[in-house]
């Protein structure tokens, strides 16, 4: 599918989807809340796409929501305002939350306001050190409004929540990784090679134990003990017919087999060199 808003680029089980609106620094549109979620719904089904990455095209990974198409245009259009905000909660929230795949956010260059939701919506997050994130609401006499109150509580610390949100001073890529909202900050020139290299880490491993990994941590946050513990035994009966067994067969059985060690190194991995011509060294068994 075509899209006016987004570029995709299909590699390796990766899939990039890049928001692609440079000259307005990738603001986000109602076109691109209507993109975002058709192209994530696209993908769900891409048997090419094991691992969803999102970035921004140019200098900047998303300026926040459109102020000008959102906020101001759709001012008087309240139907078309309610379903533009409608869309854009679901896909940076539900959507990207439980979405099936791993997801990771590259930011490349300016993050602001709305943009934090992406953030936060994807499983990863990997920054360029020289990246500029921002809640500028503040400075514009708005709030994190949306989903982005609800993302500062659920990723950031409540002292740089406040302090961010009440201060709308920027911080860049090195501070987000000191503070946790991000995993990771890393100089530009090498922001693609290290994101690739994660996201196709993840694309060897094994999809569902990558999902159920999601599911179980996101959906614990909001259940009792009881629930939760019910929950990751009715997961792992479920583990067990999606793979034919095979996380008990082929990853314990290995390894009781000698075969690897899965403390230091991942099945998927050690499967690898069997079309692979370099000799297997002694620690992958
Ligand atoms: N909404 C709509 N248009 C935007 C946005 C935005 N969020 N951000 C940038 N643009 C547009 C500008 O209006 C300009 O358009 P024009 O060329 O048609 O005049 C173009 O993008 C380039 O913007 P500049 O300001 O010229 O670019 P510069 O690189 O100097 O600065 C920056 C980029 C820092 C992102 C600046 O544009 C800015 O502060 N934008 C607003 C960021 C913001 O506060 N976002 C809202 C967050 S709150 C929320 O998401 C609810």
């Amino acid at each position: 599918m075509a899209y006016e808003t987004l570029l995709l680029d299909r590699q390796d089980g990766v899939t990039t989807v890049t928001l692609n609106r440079p000259n307005k620094r990738n603001a986000m549109n109602p076109k691109l809340h209507e993109e975002m979620t058709a192209a994530l719904e696209e993908l769900r089904y891409d048997h090419a796409t094991r691992v969803v990455v999102i970035t921004g095209a140019g200098t900047s990974f998303c300026a926040g929501m459109d102020l000008k198409e959102y906020f101001t245009e759709l001012k008087s259009k309240p139907d078309e305002f309610d379903r533009a905000g409608r869309l854009a909660v679901e896909w940076r929230g539900r959507t990207l939350r439980y979405y099936p795949k791993p997801t990771i956010a590259m930011i490349n260059g300016y993050c602001f306001g709305g943009a934090f939701s992406i953030v936060e919506g994807c499983d990863l997050a990997i920054a360029a050190e020289e990246a500029t994130f921002g809640l500028s609401e503040v400075n514009f006499k708005l709030f994190p409004g949306g989903s982005v109150s609800k993302s500062l509580a659920n990723l950031m610390r409540p002292r740089d929540a406040l302090w961010y949100g009440m201060l709308g001073r920027p911080f860049d890529g090195k501070k987000a990784a000191d503070i946790g909202f991000i995993n990771l900050a890393v100089p530009l020139a090498n922001l693609l090679e290290e994101t690739m290299n994660i996201a196709r880490e993840l694309a060897n491993k094994d999809p569902h134990a990558l999902r159920a990994t999601k599911d179980g941590f996101r959906h614990s946050l909001e259940m009792s003990w009881d629930a939760a513990i019910s929950y990751s035994f009715a997961k792992e009966a479920e583990l067990v017919l999606q793979q034919n067994d095979a996380w008990r067969t082929e990853g314990i059985g290995d390894f009781l087999k000698g075969k690897y060690k899965p403390g230091l190194e991942s099945h998927d991995q050690v499967q690898k060199p069997a079309t692979d011509p370099a000799p297997v060294s002694s620690e992958q068994g």
